[in-house]
């Protein structure tokens, strides 16, 4: 037997005891299985397209230009391939969980707590940047119908003390519209014993709705989400029909290889690195397919409609993020996003495609689509958690499920107070970083568990994924890619070893990654690995490259907090420690 560390459930009696839960008589032991695959498909979409797309997409595309689209195919392709390593670990353990319930059975105990830990960065702390972006459209959708709440009840604290010392230090800058609001802000807020009062108001209160909403129950959540899922791409498919049109029709289409700053016409104004800087919000606008996963025990057949799902919503939202991608840098030229946070109706404003019912449509829209994806995210980490409290590394009060309602109660207030209290006192950009840092991660983690669990026979009318062997597949593969890279540019890898301030984080995280394919070309040419996973792992790790040194900072401290709680906790308390 191994390390304690590294002891792993084993997936029968994971399956064994998901049974057993079901089958207790005592009312509400188990959870409803209620969700076919359209409903599963429609958590998955109602999870994938919110703030990434309606917020984070303005920044993407100021950095990378048109070439952004580039960026939104390898993340698509990461997260295809990822989808079907969660895909795999669906059909076989089709328990709630998640990546948490994967890790648990393939890497052991604690990489499994290590992974449960970093999903609360996706699931609670993603939440916040979704409910900073609701509050934004939420207020501009109300300023256009002429009622205004106080600009220090609708901005964060760190953002405007941030936006009053940027001033303060370069007090020749022209102030924005934005920026004015966030100085306002400061200016005119009211004071308590020398604190100013400011804090996001709506984003507290689309908390505390979505909280409440979800801890009455998945049936009620399912059929608001369905309805609007189906509101928010009607309005996508609009944004892209209507933007299109007005590209051809006015014959202009120089957007798409803009001139730069040193005056050259580029796809890539601000060439790759200037995409792979994008990286946190183009990823950040993918996460959520993974969510699906969470619903196992609430759907009618998991080991179907759950990889089903999840990669039909991954599938439909990729084309939608490439096409509005397109063309929201053909209808304005991309130096002109800088600081835009509501880039799909800014192309409607009077100086760009001048479409003033378009502007409304899509703030309407854009609540619409983050109040889905809050939805589905604050459904998701309780039941994170309920699986951890099964296992036993937190205390039993995580797994209480409501007599009446019959959802995991006490998780639902807590997940609504993590991400609650933070809303008071951090800002957009922190915990958007974060989020994307941390999901990238346990991504790696699924994708690395899938190699590691035992081959099975193909059992019909269930997910089973291809095997194809990458004996030499994968080791020529990371060969050509060298080469490509070298091709490219003939100092690429030269380059790497030329470590200044500014690119220190994404040279050494370059340099890692490369020595971990050659690693793996070596490990796969001696095992036979299967492909998929290990492209899987491959792209994501390629898309980890992107975080800056200040992102992993942050996401080191939170991992050391994690291991602490776990060795006070759940390494004792792990219902493994009983039986092993
Ligand atoms: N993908 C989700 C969003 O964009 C998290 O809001």
């Amino acid at each position: 037997m191994g390390h304690p560390l590294f002891r792993t459930k084993n997936i029968d009696k994971i399956l064994r005891d998901a049974e057993t839960m079901a089958d207790d008589p005592h009312a509400g032991a188990g959870l409803k299985r209620v969700l076919t695959m359209r409903d599963l498909t429609f958590f998955g979409i109602a999870a994938i397209i919110g703030a990434g797309s309606f917020s984070s997409l303005g920044l993407a595309v100021f950095s990378g230009g048109p070439g952004v689209v580039v960026l939104f195919i390898i993340c698509g392709i990461a997260c295809g391939f990822t989808a079907l390593c969660y895909s795999e670990f669906a059909s076989r353990i089709p328990v709630a969980g998640s990546a948490y319930t994967y890790a648990y059975a393939s890497f052991g105990e604690l990489f499994a707590w290590i992974i449960g830990w970093a999903l609360i960065m996706e699931y609670s702390i993603g939440n916040i940047y979704v409910a900073f972006s609701w509050s934004d459209y939420f207020t501009s959708f109300l300023h256009r119908i002429n009622i205004h709440i106080p600009d220090y009840l609708t901005c964060s604290y760190m953002e405007a003390h941030g936006a009053v010392t940027a001033a303060a230090a370069n007090a020749s800058a022209q102030i924005t519209n934005s920026t004015q609001e966030l100085l306002n802000a400061w200016n005119h807020a009211p004071m308590i014993g020398g604190l100013r009062i400011i804090f996001d108001l709506p984003a507290l209160i689309i908390n505390l709705c979505i909280t409440a909403l979800v801890y009455r129950g998945v049936k009620e959540s399912r059929n608001f989400s369905n309805a609007m899922v189906m509101l928010k791409l009607a309005i996508v498919f609009l944004v892209i029909i209507v933007g299109g049109y007005l590209i051809f029709h006015s014959g202009d289409t120089q957007n798409w290889h803009p001139v730069n700053q040193a005056g050259v016409r580029s796809f890539m104004p601000n060439g790759f690195s200037g995409v792979m800087a994008a990286v946190s919000g183009v990823f950040f606008a993918y996460i959520g397919f993974d969510a699906v996963s969470v619903l196992a025990e609430e759907s009618k057949n998991p080991q179907r409609d759950l990889p089903r799902g999840m990669i039909l919503s991954l599938v439909i939202c990729t084309v939608i993020y490439i096409v509005l991608a397109l063309v929201l840098t053909g209808a304005v030229v991309y130096s002109k996003f800088e600081n835009v946070g509501d880039p799909l109706a800014f192309i409607f404003e009077p100086q760009n495609l001048n479409v003033g019912w378009m502007q409304m449509l899509v703030s309407i829209c854009a609540v619409v689509a983050m109040t889905s994806v809050l939805l589905v995210f604050q459904m998701g980490q309780p039941r994170i958690w309920m699986s951890m409290s099964r296992d036993g590394l937190l205390p039993s009060v995580f797994e209480k499920i409501h007599p009446k309602y019959q959802t995991p109660s006490f998780s639902t207030i807590l997940t609504g107070l993590i991400v609650g209290i933070p809303i008071l006192f951090t800002d957009k950009t922190f915990v958007l970083d974060f989020t994307s840092i941390a999901t990238l991660f346990a991504f790696v983690l699924v994708c690395g568990g899938v190699l590691l669990i035992p081959k099975r026979e193909k059992l019909p009318g269930k997910f089973n994924m291809p095997f194809i062997s990458s004996k030499f597949l994968f080791p020529s593969i990371v060969i050509a890619s060298i080469v490509f890279a070298h091709v490219m540019s003939k100092n690429y890898f030269s380059n790497l070893f030329i470590i200044t301030e500014d690119n220190a984080s994404f040279n050494i995280s370059t340099i890692i990654f490369w020595n971990v394919m050659i690693i793996l070309s070596v490990v796969t040419f001696i095992k036979n690995w299967s492909l998929i996973p290990l492209l899987g792992l491959s792209t994501c790790l390629y898309l980890l490259t992107g975080m800056t040194g200040n992102n992993w900072a942050w996401f080191g401290s939170w991992l050391f907090l994690g291991l602490i709680i776990y060795f006070s906790y759940g390494y004792r308390k792990s219902k493994l420690t009983v039986t092993t």
